[in-house]
């Protein structure tokens, strides 16, 4: 059974945190200044991960309550039901069991709802992996024969952030040669600019939808279907043009005979299952591109990074799980210092996609108003999450997370080594790079003072101008360098960061019914655009003025 449903802020924890943030202001100087041990108490490893939890606004008395949280409101018991494949996701009655998609082979059986997750699994993966080593290898030819050199995953929310994100991070292991591309939105542009120097000739196009019915997906892959018969000018008869698809076109989906009805062979399709949610799919076969673009070897790291995390946050005792801290201390900032947002900052350029990927992950999950018991939630659940690489943001947004009026906890990553080590006339780029990473997190956790500024001769109209106030909190994730693995570890940490603070506030953070009022009103609204007068006129008037405008001035 799940954990039952709870009101969070009935726990006695609750009471208590709020007792407890009324009672000290945060003074990290102070506390660093009063404690040596804080930084190494306070640094915690997961897999290959050096996690620095010491510049939050937490005290060991805060972690405690904290810790008293998420036993009172059952979040490791939640963790276990995921794991077990209990039907957490209970608005869709499923069980949710990304963390199978990456166990190894040969563990102990994992039977959910009567089918053997593991086996499924790894049968799946290993048609995968296969088709992933034709295309490397030029077996796998186009219908002209030529060898494919441009893969197009065409997907939209977890069918396409996952794959761009991963393939974006991991471009220093993909293939000379195979590039991939990813169409995701239902504005043409995206089709046109995506395919407009490509060579149908050398291109293979990955449909990627979980549900084989997502308006985006299939308008593109139609798009991209004739695209294709055009430019290998593919005569209008059944059997050219399916054997034309059937060269250029594979899928990933759960709903195969949808796939079948496209015209794409099942043959070339790669299934998996309703208890992987989309956001949390990159690891299945939606990962297709990616483990064509990296190959399989490097996929499995990728997979075995994940599963690296999945087992910390499964054994470790909630004092050092780096995952259930992160996300209780994202609970402390919402609930209790009033935190509407989260900055995520790669000092990694190859993670611009990162904080994208993130968003739909957390704010997908947790962006809710009813617990899963249906009833209204009594406090604030999920926060924005957002971002940049730095250092740009550095000089964009950094101003209002160190000087303005708002609490922005922001999580800052970066690896030792990097995969371009250029030096600037004997200077070591990354160093500088790195410098700005330490920077950063110092001056906002420390920093300056009116006596210091009054210090560096500052006249005093200026002062207040140019003080930092400090008790910005920080976390910084560090590892060795961006591997298919490291990754793979981010990726599952933030997972269970999200499962943490949903299982605390007691939503469903794995279904998405805030997506479809959207989808439902544009399937109405389409009518109106193309003539039908009486679904024009049932719009409200500003609904229907916009269209009127619109119709008034498209070309
Ligand atoms: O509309 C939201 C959503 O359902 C996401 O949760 C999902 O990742 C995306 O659409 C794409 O869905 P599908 O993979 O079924 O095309």
């Amino acid at each position: 059974m799940a954990a039952a449903s709870h009101d969070p802020t009935t726990t006695a924890a609750w009471s208590a945190l709020g007792a407890h943030r009324d009672a000290q202001t945060p003074d990290l100087r102070g506390w660093f200044a009063a404690d040596p041990g804080r930084a190494e108490r306070l640094t915690l490893d997961v897999a290959d991960l050096h996690v620095d939890l010491s510049k939050n606004l937490v005290t060991d008395e805060t972690l405690d309550l904290l810790r008293q949280l998420a036993e009172q409101t059952g979040v490791q018991d939640r963790l276990r039901a995921m794991f077990a494949g209990e039907h957490i996701n209970v608005t869709e009655d499923r069980a949710v069991l990304h963390t199978a998609l990456r166990r190894p082979a040969g563990l102990d059986p994992l039977t959910v709802d009567s089918q053997d997750v593991d086996a499924d699994v790894q049968a799946e993966l290993a048609k995968v992996y296969a088709f992933a080593e034709k295309v490397r290898s030029g077996e796998w030819t186009g219908v002209t024969g030529q060898r494919i050199e441009t893969v197009v995953n065409i997907g939209i929310g977890g069918s396409d952030l996952g794959p761009v994100m991963a393939y974006e991070a991991l471009q220093a292991y993909v293939q000379d040669g195979l590039t991939c591309r990813f169409v995701s939105n239902i504005d043409p542009t995206d089709l046109a600019e995506t395919t407009k120097d490509l060579d149908p000739a050398t291109t293979l196009f990955i449909v990627a939808s979980k549900t084989f019915g997502t308006l985006e997906t299939l308008t593109n892959a139609r798009l991209a279907r004739q695209w294709l018969w055009d430019g290998l000018a593919v005569e209008d008869a059944d059997e050219a043009r399916r054997s034309a698809v059937a060269k250029h076109f594979v899928a990933v989906s759960t709903a195969l005979e949808k796939v079948a009805d496209f015209g794409i062979d099942t043959e070339n399709a790669f299934g998996f299952w309703d208890w992987v949610g989309g956001r949390y799919s990159v690891d299945s076969a939606i990962g297709t591109s990616l483990a064509v673009a990296i190959g399989p070897e490097r996929f499995a790291e990728f997979l075995a990074g994940f599963h690296a995390v999945d087992e910390h946050a499964r054994t470790t005792p909630l004092e050092r799980n780096v995952p259930l801290l992160m996300g209780l201390l994202n609970v402390w900032y919402v609930n209790f210092l009033g935190a509407q947002t989260h900055a995520v900052l790669p000092y990694s350029q190859y993670l611009h996609r990162f904080p994208a990927y993130l968003q739909q992950l957390t704010m997908e999950s947790n962006g809710k108003s009813v617990r899963w018991d249906g009833e209204a939630v009594t406090t604030d659940t999920g926060e924005v999450f957002w971002g940049e690489p730095g250092t740009n943001g550095q000089h964009a947004f950094y101003q209002l997370i160190h000087q303005g009026t708002r609490l922005i906890p922001a999580d800052f990553l970066a690896f030792a080594t990097p995969q371009h080590p250029l030096s600037d006339g004997g200077t070591d780029v990354h160093a500088l790079f790195m410098a700005n990473f330490f920077a950063q997190t110092k001056a906002l956790a420390f920093g300056k003072t009116a006596e210091e500024v009054r210090a560096e001769g500052t006249a005093e109209d200026v002062v207040q101008a140019r003080v930092f106030s400090g008790n910005r909190p920080t976390t910084s994730i560090m590892a060795p360098s961006l591997t298919p693995s490291v990754l793979g570890q981010l990726i599952a940490l933030y997972e269970h960061i999200t499962f943490t603070q949903g299982a605390v506030w007691g939503i469903d953070s794995f279904d998405q019914w805030g997506v479809e009022l959207g989808k439902q009103l544009a399937l109405q609204i389409a009518p109106a655009l193309t003539g039908d007068a009486a679904a024009l006129e049932s719009q409200d008037s500003s609904t229907k003025a916009l269209i009127d405008w619109y119709l008034q001035h498209r070309s």
